[in-house]
């Protein structure tokens, strides 16, 4: 690791600080401002607000609006908030997952398909975590609606289905095959099912699936297709799970949407229509809305190389190289770097991540400090301060590729009188680092599989 001050991206952050401070002088400069060496946030709009803020009307067809499961933008209300202690433990569990999973220590958990008959101890199959974005997709014919979070570090695409031997609640009836004129259901030795983590045969040579989750979260049903409706198009024949049997913490919604790299995903089971690519934008707040595309179509996107760790080759990797807090980098080379839109809060090796919180705590030095909050250990009680001024962050990937860290980003809000720095630290440096979903709050992220490649741009969504 090396410490280095007004070098390179860092210089040029604090030549637009010169030239922000001149133009905002009066102004009280909003969270979002991407460039300059301080962020002046303003502390309340990291708080929940009492309105819906509309996206522009720049809509494609295979975009769809992307919204925090629990905020006002969600049409309808959930009530399963979970506590910021359950939250951050829920989020520890998966991290701690997928460094198991991303070492050569744990090539005994499940090869890529095993038999649900075959004698193998229980082993996880992917990680589900905390997923707090949801989007709604519709599936057969007539459509129905169902609102599903999305996880880039899992394949399969399910719902709650009826027969249902077991289902937890969800707001939305659930999807009955039977309605569809377009149902089918998929063979034990099609491609698709043999493809899964885990299959079997029904009686009647259909295919079974399970997913089991890396908190033994699972669902248990039917392999079947259906049409599937993405916004407003239409994707003939998409082969999804019909949860029969579904236990554990799912948050209410009504299934799952499988992002990640493997043959059952959607991004390859749609390769011939979106060429393999997905851009998304995660909102910065439970209030405002992102968006979710299939195929490209972001501008201003700088791209960096998209890497491959044959232990979790569903996992999207790429090489992080160094971070910008106000004009000091810190240049290091950690053993891998997973993007992972289902883990909150980023984790960095500790000798980088307390190189950070260092300079972070100088410049929040005024303000008074606040107790720990589970893994984010570096809180401050803002009650009495409407604007704090934090240093503008930056991650810098393979190429010199810059996202910059909206505020939302690099403080995390969970209430007034205990606002933390939005980062925890891995166990030791040798753990693979990940970037979580704060991290990646209004910025296009475009994963381009096909050509391998991952792009960030700034102002993606609000
Ligand atoms: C999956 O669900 C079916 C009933 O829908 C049940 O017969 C089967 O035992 C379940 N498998 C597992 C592993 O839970
Ligand atoms: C439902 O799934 C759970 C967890 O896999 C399993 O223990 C249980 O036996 C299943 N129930 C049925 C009826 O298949
Ligand atoms: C929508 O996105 C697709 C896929 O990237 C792109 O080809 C198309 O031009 C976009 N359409 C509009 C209207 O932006
Ligand atoms: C935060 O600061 C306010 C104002 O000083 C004080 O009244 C309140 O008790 C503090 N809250 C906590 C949780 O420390």
């Amino acid at each position: 690791m090396a410490t280095s001050s007004s070098l390179l991206s860092c210089y040029i952050l604090l030549s637009i600080f010169f030239f922000s401070l001149l133009i905002e002088k009066n102004f009280l400069v909003s969270a979002r401002e991407l460039a300059g060496k301080h962020h002046v946030i303003d502390v309340k709009s990291l708080l929940p607000s009492s309105s819906c803020s509309m996206p522009d009307k720049s809509t494609n067809s295979s975009r769809l609006n992307v919204v925090h499961r629990h905020g006002l933008c969600q049409s309808q209300a959930r009530h399963d908030k979970s506590s910021h202690g359950e939250l951050l433990r829920r989020d520890q569990a998966r991290v701690d997952y997928i460094h198991r999973r991303t070492t050569n220590s744990n090539a005994h958990l499940n090869p890529i398909s095993d038999s649900l008959f075959a004698d193998v101890p229980v082993s996880v199959g992917y990680a589900l975590a905390s997923n707090d974005y949801i989007i709604n997709i519709g599936l057969g014919t007539p459509t129905k609606y169902f609102s599903v979070s999305f996880d880039t570090g899992s394949d399969l695409t399910w719902t709650q289905c009826v027969p249902c031997v077991n289902c937890y609640t969800q707001k939305d009836p659930l999807y009955d095959p039977t309605q569809s004129s377009t149902f089918t259901d998929i063979l034990c030795n099609s491609y698709y099912c043999t493809q899964l983590n885990r299959f079997g045969c029904s009686s009647t040579s259909t295919c079974l699936y399970e997913e089991v989750y890396f908190d033994y979260s699972s669902t248990n049903g039917s392999l079947i297709q259906d049409t599937l409706t993405f916004s407003s198009d239409i994707i003939h024949n998409f082969i999804y799970g019909c949860g029969h049997n579904n236990t554990g913490y799912f948050g209410q919604v009504d299934g799952l949407l499988g992002l990640g790299r493997g043959a059952v995903s959607i991004i390859s089971q749609t390769a011939q229509l979106y060429d393999n690519v997905f851009s998304y934008c995660l909102p910065s707040g439970s209030n405002t809305i992102g968006y979710l595309l299939l195929g490209s179509s972001v501008p201003d996107v700088n791209y960096t190389p998209m890497l491959t760790n044959p232990y979790a080759p569903s996992l999207y990797f790429l090489k992080l190289i160094a971070i910008c807090i106000g004009d000091t980098r810190i240049d290091f080379s950690p053993t891998g770097t997973v993007l992972d839109s289902g883990t909150t809060f980023s984790r960095l090796p500790p000798s980088v991540y307390s190189t950070i919180r260092n300079i972070f705590k100088n410049i929040m030095a005024e303000y008074p400090t606040a107790a720990p909050l589970f893994s984010l250990d570096t809180c401050y009680n803002l009650t009495n301060y409407p604007n704090v001024e934090v240093l503008s962050m930056s991650l810098i990937y393979d190429g010199e590729v810059i996202a910059y860290l909206d505020g939302s980003g690099i403080i995390y809000e969970a209430t007034i009188s205990q606002m933390c720095l939005a980062f925890a630290q891995n166990n030791d440096d040798s753990e693979v680092v990940i970037i979580g979903a704060t991290q990646q709050r209004t910025l296009n992220v475009v994963y381009d599989v096909a050509n391998l490649k991952i792009g960030f741009g700034s102002n993606g969504c609000k």
